[in-house]
């Protein structure tokens, strides 16, 4: 018998590295990663009602209603794979009643994750980032740049990722963040996101090694 797929939270500050660090994790774990922001890029890109609503928030760095994004996020949660892999849940919740939601739906995480950035440096990460369109792979001109002179020339830019926009996007941030913790105060682990990002990867790596081991073993004493 298989133990209980891991149910896992990514949390932080814009560009705290979420993203870096779920690219890294699915590769190592096969788990289903649901970003709620990738989600709603790609309702924008396909131009759809929904897409068109949402861009006026994500221009003005303000949560997405959630009328938008709760049963979307709820819809990609419940569908087979992720039941059966388990999932890894990028960007959701931001507000309490995204939570509640969650709550509601008996979606509940074994480990919600944390990654602790000062500000200061969320901006020099916000300006310098990179999207590869052809792979999705996250770029950062200083910190992790393109590998080769043919991904550098196709490299684009979100249309977010400005100073200015960073900045509203962190004051919402801010402004939500203690409440949301407070509704997983018994499952949070903080992980310094300012360390780079394969010592970030190695220590998000050990939590989730363990936490399966811990799933193994209480079945194993059943
Ligand atoms: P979303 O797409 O989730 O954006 P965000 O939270 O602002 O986070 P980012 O994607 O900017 O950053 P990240 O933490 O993934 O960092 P990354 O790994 O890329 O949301 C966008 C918008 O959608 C929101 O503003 C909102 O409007 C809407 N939205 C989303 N979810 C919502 C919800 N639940 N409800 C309502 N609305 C919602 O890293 C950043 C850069 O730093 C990269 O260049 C990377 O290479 C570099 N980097 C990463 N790690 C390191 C490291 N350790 N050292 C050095 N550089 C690093």
């Amino acid at each position: 018998e298989k133990p209980e797929p891991l149910r896992v939270m990514i949390s932080g500050a814009p560009a705290s590295g979420k993203g870096t660090q779920c690219e890294l994790i699915t590769k190592k774990y096969d788990l289903v990663h649901i970003a709620a922001g990738d989600l709603l890029r790609a309702e924008v890109a396909a131009g759809t009602e929904n897409g068109k609503r949402a861009k006026e928030f994500m221009e003005r760095g303000q949560l997405v209603p959630d009328e938008i994004v709760v049963m979307m996020v709820k819809e990609r949660l419940s569908a087979q794979d992720s039941q059966e892999k388990g999932w890894f849940l990028d960007g959701y919740p931001r507000s309490v009643s995204q939570a509640t939601a969650l709550k509601t739906f008996g979606f509940d995480p074994d480990i919600f994750i944390l990654l602790e950035v000062p500000e200061e440096i969320l901006v020099e990460r916000v300006v310098g980032r990179r999207l590869d369109p052809v792979t999705g792979k996250i770029y950062h001109l200083k910190y992790s740049p393109p590998e080769t002179e043919e991904i550098a020339a196709r490299l684009t830019q979100r249309f977010d990722d400005t100073e200015e926009k960073v900045k509203l996007r962190l004051v919402t941030h801010n402004s939500n963040v203690e409440s949301v913790l407070s509704m997983y105060e018994d499952v949070i682990v903080k992980v310094d996101g300012t360390l780079p990002k394969q010592e970030v990867f190695s220590k998000i790596d050990n939590i989730l090694t363990e936490l399966l081991e811990r799933k193994e073993a209480a079945l194993g004493s059943l």
